[in-house]
């Protein structure tokens, strides 16, 4: 009898079908699936076009950077899931790339985690950033809100055009300080050059001072009418006027920089056919029985989509779910008051924009501040979120401050145990949601740049994973 009964299991769970347990949580969630209303994510196709290449050569150079020695994929790489596997990114004068890149002690700590940037192009996307700070007010008129007020200049032509211009203009990020040079290893063309764009604008006051910086780098680019054009200049003219045809070299702007850049994001880091969207589409074994269980959580009782809702995973709107302070934060100690720096109203305070979840399994370590290691650290941050208010710092002090405690949002606070076989079916359920980003990445990084500058995609940050 019992030799039969195995015999029969195993006949069961070879046989080509879903066993019963599986066909139950099919059944879960072909419910879940149609009250949600969800749908695979629909990408555009892959189209090497003029404005692709342009927004190529400008995501890869160095040459938009004050010393010449950092790009947006410095930051966002490759390599990396477009995060680079630091709790916080380490800007111009960082040395090394992904988790080996360091700060020398003279440079300002910028103070966040890396945001990837997998289909920010989409709809849902309201605002940018951990904080919001640069916003859609009105997308039919493109109405944007950002620190740059009424200088914003008119012709951005999306959210991800108007996020583009802010990196160049950061100090710890892409402009670097006034005094800076160079570094001596780059090409002689670009070896130890004064930073001329930060010491330009030292006299200015914001939003002043942002909006030169950004005219300033257009120059470097493109170059000016009364010097003859460098190589890479008359190679940016070209690639210009191919992708905004009818646009003279005096008529480029920043917002031709936003929109090429934005573009190329756009096509280049869409996810495409993760196993969710498959399962989505009716290829039931798309998908294992721990993600399946593990969605059930996500969308059921674990309460993850009330937050992490919508096609990528997130409302766009500002939560607290009481991560600890980390790293330098804004003032020193690790404290990051998030959304309060935009609105400066105090319920802001301590929340984060919540953030989408397609392929954060790249994208280790988690959190504004990267204080969590791994999605299992995370998830568990959710689970507790007030398991740090009654700890100390070293100092003495206590760890968080009697506001960040109270700001932690109420859903969170109705307390849902997750057993640890939960938490597993949970990051099964993420790993669903990841895509063959990787290694379809490495076919965009492309062989040059116009400035012949070297390029920073992979090399040194090796296969960083978040489970
Ligand atoms: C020094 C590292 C660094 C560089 C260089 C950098 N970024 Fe970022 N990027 C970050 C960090 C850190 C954040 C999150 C900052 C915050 O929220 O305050 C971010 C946020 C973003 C976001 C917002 C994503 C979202 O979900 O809101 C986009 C888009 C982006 N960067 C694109 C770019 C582009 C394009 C460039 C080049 C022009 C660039 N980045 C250069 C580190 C960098
Ligand atoms: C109240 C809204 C809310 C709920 C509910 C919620 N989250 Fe989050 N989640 C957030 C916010 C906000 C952050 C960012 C917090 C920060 O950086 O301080 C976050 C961060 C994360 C991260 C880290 C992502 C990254 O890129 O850093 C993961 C993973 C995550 N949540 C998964 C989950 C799961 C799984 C659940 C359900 C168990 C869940 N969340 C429930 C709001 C929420």
């Amino acid at each position: 009898m019992k030799w039969i009964a195995v015999l029969g299991a195993i006949a069961l769970s070879a046989c080509s079908g879903p066993s019963e347990d599986e066909a139950t949580y099919d059944r879960y969630l072909e419910r879940i699936i149609a009250a949600n209303n969800l749908r695979p994510l629909p990408t555009k196709p892959y189209e090497e076009t003029p404005k692709f290449k342009l927004g190529q050569a400008l995501f890869f150079d160095p040459i938009l950077s004050g010393n010449r020695d950092i790009s947006c994929a410095t930051c966002h790489l490759v390599g990396a899931g477009l995060s680079d596997g630091l709790p916080a990114s380490i800007g111009s004068g960082g040395v090394g790339l992904g988790t080996s890149r360091e700060r020398p002690r003279d440079r300002p700590a910028q103070p966040r985690n890396s945001l990837d940037l997998w289909n920010r192009d989409n709809n849902s996307v309201k605002s940018m950033f951990w904080d919001g700070r640069a916003e859609v007010l009105d997308p039919v008129n493109r109405k944007f809100r950002t620190p740059l007020g009424d200088l914003l200049p008119e012709g951005f032509e999306n959210l991800m055009a108007v996020q583009a211009i802010f990196p160049l203009t950061q100090a710890d990020e892409m402009l670097g300080l006034p005094g800076d040079a160079s570094p001596g290893g780059n090409p002689p063309a670009h070896a130890g050059l004064v930073n001329e764009i930060a010491a330009s604008v030292v006299d200015l006051e914001e939003p002043y001072r942002t909006a030169a910086v950004l005219d300033h780098v257009v120059s470097r680019l493109i170059g000016t009418p009364d010097t003859p054009p460098s190589h890479w200049e008359l190679e940016y003219r070209r690639l210009f006027e191919k992708a905004f045809p009818g646009t003279s070299p005096e008529e480029v702007s920043i917002v031709h920089v936003g929109n090429a850049l934005a573009h190329f994001e756009e096509i280049a880091f869409a996810t495409r056919d993760t196993p969710w969207d498959r399962y989505l589409e009716g290829d039931m074994t798309a998908i294992g029985l721990e993600a399946k269980r593990g969605a059930f959580l996500f969308f059921g009782r674990g309460r993850c989509a009330v937050c992490h809702g919508g096609p990528l995973f997130s409302d766009f709107e500002f939560h607290s779910i009481g991560a600890r302070p980390f790293g330098a934060g804004y003032d020193g100690q690790g404290h990051d008051t998030g959304r309060f720096r935009v609105t400066r109203r105090p319920a802001d305070k301590f929340k984060f924009r919540t953030p989408p979840l397609r392929n954060v399994t790249l994208t280790a370590p988690y959190f504004h501040n990267g204080s969590a290691k791994t999605l299992d650290e995370a998830i568990r941050q959710h689970a507790d979120p007030l398991q740090y208010a009654d700890k100390y710092a070293e100092s003495g002090e206590p760890l968080l401050q009697i506001d960040e405690i109270d700001s932690v949002s109420p859903i969170l606070l109705i307390r849902v145990e997750l057993a640890r076989r939960e938490i597993d079916y949970l990051v099964a359920f993420l790993m669903a949601l990841e895509d063959d980003g990787i290694d379809r990445l490495e076919g965009v990084v492309p062989l040059g740049v116009p400035s012949q500058l070297p390029i920073h995609s992979t090399s040194g940050a090796g296969d960083i994973r978040g489970h």
